[in-house]
């Protein structure tokens, strides 16, 4: 099937009451990886690039590798999705790529700016049927290590934001950072907040920052030559909990980034005269594959791949067109 917007991946997740893991992606390995948990499990896919996966990959490899995935797994529904794009220019490019859905964070910008921009984008995406994610609120980072000031996001200043931009998503600030570094201890994340926003903007919630540093991830590294301090990540139970309150897309990029670097740095400390990538980047994909499998188990999007009738771009642009 065609890629689908993410308008109807989290339309689907809303009936279904469940949350469908976003995995960054920046090479062949890690989409092959989720593509095979997804296809294990019947789970539907968001893959999504960061500004600096399109750099990577000159968006042109990412692209056709995501077709590869489509066409390799035509039965499961996937969204091509911009993550973190930061002008209206980086959301074109996407667009442009064929990306079914772009995210515009313009959180850390003042209310009005951030209002101002991300409803140039919807305007802009709405024309071409891809869905928009927006962002207000701003993640925090360790306690010694923030970047800017941590800001939950504000249910009133939500409720206006949705209105005045016409998003299809919003990703809110409950406390979550990016990265390897998040907590010093079992975090207390505001999810109350999150049923309080739901309840007033209506449209589908999305979690940046969702990665749970497992601990066995990190020691594999650390048991091969690595050097990734002890810290905690968002527990699963929070993340299970934000779902049920109404988040439907969960981000997570560090976790399996830790799962490829272990695997890679076990194959190389135990074969120091291995050359040959297929051997370590296999190992890397499998290691990808465990944690996207069990995330697709964990959040609920496992068992709901079937119960798509594929929406097109086309679709989406006749639905904004009415209304
Ligand atoms: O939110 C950021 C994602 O983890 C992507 O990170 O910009 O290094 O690709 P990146
Ligand atoms: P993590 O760093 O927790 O995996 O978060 C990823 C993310 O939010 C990407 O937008
Ligand atoms: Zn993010």
């Amino acid at each position: 099937m065609p890629l689908i917007p993410m308008v109807q991946c989290l339309e689907e997740a809303e009936k279904g009451g469940y949350g469908v893991p976003a995995f960054n992606v920046n090479n062949m390995e890690q989409i092959q990886a989720i593509m095979q948990a997804a296809r294990e499990v019947r789970s539907p896919v968001i893959l999504q690039a960061s500004r600096g996966a399109l750099q990577y990959t000159n968006g042109v490899y990412l692209k056709h590798l995501v077709q590869a995935a489509i066409e390799e797994n035509p039965d499961i529904p996937v969204v091509l999705h911009l993550d973190h794009g930061n002008s209206l220019e980086s959301c074109k490019r996407a667009i442009e790529l064929g990306f079914t859905s772009v995210m515009i964070d313009g959180s850390h910008l003042p209310f009005e700016e951030n209002v101002a921009l991300s409803r140039q984008v919807v305007e802009y995406a709405h024309e071409f049927g891809v869905s928009v994610e927006a962002e207000l609120g701003t993640l925090g980072g360790i306690e010694e290590d923030v970047v800017g000031e941590v800001q939950l996001t504000d249910p009133d200043q939500a409720e206006e934001f949705v209105e005045r931009v016409g998003c299809d998503s919003l990703a809110v600030a409950i406390g979550t950072s990016h990265g390897a570094y998040k907590f010093k201890a079992e975090p207390k994340l505001a999810l109350d907040l999150i049923s309080e926003i739901k309840r007033r903007v209506g449209i589908p919630l999305v979690m940046h920052g969702s990665s749970s540093v497992p601990p066995e991830l990190v020691e594999r590294i650390n048991k091969y030559g690595g050097k990734i301090e002890h810290s905690y990540g968002v527990p699963i139970e929070a993340i299970q909990q934000g779902i049920k309150n109404g988040v439907r897309k969960i981000n997570v990029d560090t976790d399996t980034r830790l799962a490829i670097t272990g695997a890679v740095r076990q194959v190389l400390a135990e074969n120091p005269a291995e050359f040959d990538p297929r051997s370590y980047l296999s190992e890397g994909r499998k290691a990808v594959y465990e944690v996207c499998k069990e995330r697709m188990i964990q959040f609920g999007s496992a068992g709901h791949a079937d119960d798509y009738k594929p929406m097109t771009l086309e679709d989406m642009i006749r639905r904004y067109k009415n209304g």
